[in-house]
């Protein structure tokens, strides 16, 4: 009889990415996609670690899929991600039900681990934090139809920011070989990706051997049949001179930097251990804008780390002032166990929390509809994903990455089109095809 999988993802890019891979493995080895978990025999779930409600989120979860197994006890249940990497074995004193806990860099030898599982009927705790990326697969058919797709180039992450588990999660930055990377991108190419979001903790801080990120995006610039690459996430203590020059250089690279900033203040900036400060982060801004006019910034930001005054904050909301972001992701700081963080005194209430990440939201929502109000009128250059959710016509986005909706018909799909925007809200534009 035939077998059926299913996966649910948590999480950032680098988990879809991974959880692709696995879906890969699992249709190479016979089991077909189920799309609910009660039809499957392998049911994973792909997590996430950031932030506390993350993981309260993936372990309730984990807890609902595990009484799954009353009905059907053979089912395998497998949970991989940053909470199996870091909880480890001590998930299934907490999950009985559960079969197997796999690490982010043990991907590459799921097949074998899936098989030990399988026969042994014993639980398997797959998490080497030390293994390499996930590696080329040959013939990414599971991606087929996709106008775009990610890359993992590099995981894990060196630079320990105070508050952060992704490192203890992740493990130490790994960068994975050019010629794979470059084979994979042709694969995807060839099956018909327009785009690729090159994909790591510091993407920027990719390095193989003597080929740098820039080298490595000069390459991919030169593939044929694609139109259009991105990254994500850059740290801006790893943002050279070379990878600036490189906007406004490579003419497939888009006009958009993630770039995240954490805070204004400097004090708290090296409480976080970010390794910059507020006025190189402006100047960093300022080089961008000068390799790329128009460049679209967006970046991450944390209220309520540990000792923030009112007048830290109001450092963070200058900043965001000044730069004017297109758009950016805002969180309450979360103590995570194990981190230096976690340690430290005076935490900040969370309703003060709440009430600066408000403020924060609010500053950043006028700017973000200021900025695409800009745009009415304007005729933009869009690539074609496909219908739009409401079906009322199709979606693409611009290559500062913001989202068009429009009116069109399936023959644009996968193609760069001119649209006209003609309305402008805080999630997106609307358009109508420039027509020559
Ligand atoms: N490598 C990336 C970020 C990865 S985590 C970078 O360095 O920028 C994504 C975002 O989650 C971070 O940018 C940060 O804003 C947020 N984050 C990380 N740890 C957090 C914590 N303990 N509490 C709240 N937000 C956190
Ligand atoms: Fe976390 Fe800092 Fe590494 Fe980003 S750079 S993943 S925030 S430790
Ligand atoms: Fe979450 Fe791990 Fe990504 S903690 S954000 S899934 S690297």
């Amino acid at each position: 009889m035939t077998k059926h999988y299913y996966i649910e993802t948590m999480g950032c890019q680098m988990n879809e990415y991974d959880s692709d891979h696995l879906s890969r493995i699992l249709e190479d080895s016979g089991y077909l996609r189920a799309s609910e978990p009660e039809q499957a025999d392998f049911v994973l779930l792909n997590t996430c670690a950031v932030r506390a409600k993350a993981e309260q989120k993936a372990l309730s979860r984990l807890g609902r899929l595990t009484s799954l197994k009353r009905k059907n006890p053979r089912l395998l249940l497998a949970v991989a991600g940053c909470v199996a990497q870091h909880r480890g074995a001590e998930l299934f004193e907490r999950f009985p039900g559960l079969n197997l806990v796999l690490g982010p860099r043990e991907i590459g030898n799921f097949r074998a681990i899936l098989e030990r599982a399988r026969s042994s009927g014993t639980r398997v705790a797959a998490i080497d934090a030390h293994g390499t990326p996930t590696s080329f697969w040959g013939g990414f058919d599971y991606f087929q139809h996709n106008v775009k797709a990610y890359l993992t180039i590099m995981e894990g992450c060196n630079n320990f920011c105070s508050y952060c588990i992704v490192p203890y999660a992740r493990g130490r930055e790994t960068s994975r070989p050019p010629e794979e990377l470059l084979k994979e991108a042709r694969s995807l190419t060839l099956q018909g990706v327009k785009e690729i979001t090159l994909l790591g903790q510091n993407v920027n801080s990719y390095a193989y051997e003597k080929i740098r990120f820039p080298g490595l995006l000069q390459a991919m610039n030169e593939m044929e049949g694609l139109y259009r690459i991105r990254f994500t996430t850059s740290h801006p203590k790893d943002l050279s001179p070379e990878l600036i020059q490189c906007f406004g250089r490579l003419e497939k690279l888009c006009a958009h930097i993630h770039l995240p900033f954490q805070a204004g203040s400097n004090r708290v900036l090296k409480a976080m251990k970010r390794g910059y400060t507020a006025e190189k982060y402006m100047d960093l801004i300022g080089e961008l804008r000068a390799a790329m006019p128009g460049i679209a910034l967006t970046s991450d930001v944390m209220v309520g780390f540990p000792g923030e005054t009112d007048e830290d904050f109001e450092r963070t909301l200058d900043l965001i002032r000044k730069v004017e972001f297109d758009n950016l992701f805002s969180f309450k700081y979360s103590d995570r166990v194990g981190t230096p963080a976690a340690k430290m005194e005076d935490k900040i209430p969370e309703t003060r929390k709440l009430a600066r990440l408000e403020r924060l939201q609010e500053l950043q929502r006028k700017i973000t509809l200021k900025k695409n109000k800009e745009l009415l009128g304007r005729s933009l250059e869009v690539l074609v994903e496909g219908a739009s959710k409401k079906k009322t016509g199709f979606t693409g986005r611009t290559s500062t990455n913001k989202v068009v909706n429009f009116i069109s018909d399936k023959r644009y799909i996968s193609k760069l089109i001119n649209v006209t925007i003609k309305r402008a809200s805080f999630n997106s534009l609307w358009g109508e095809l420039t027509f020559p």
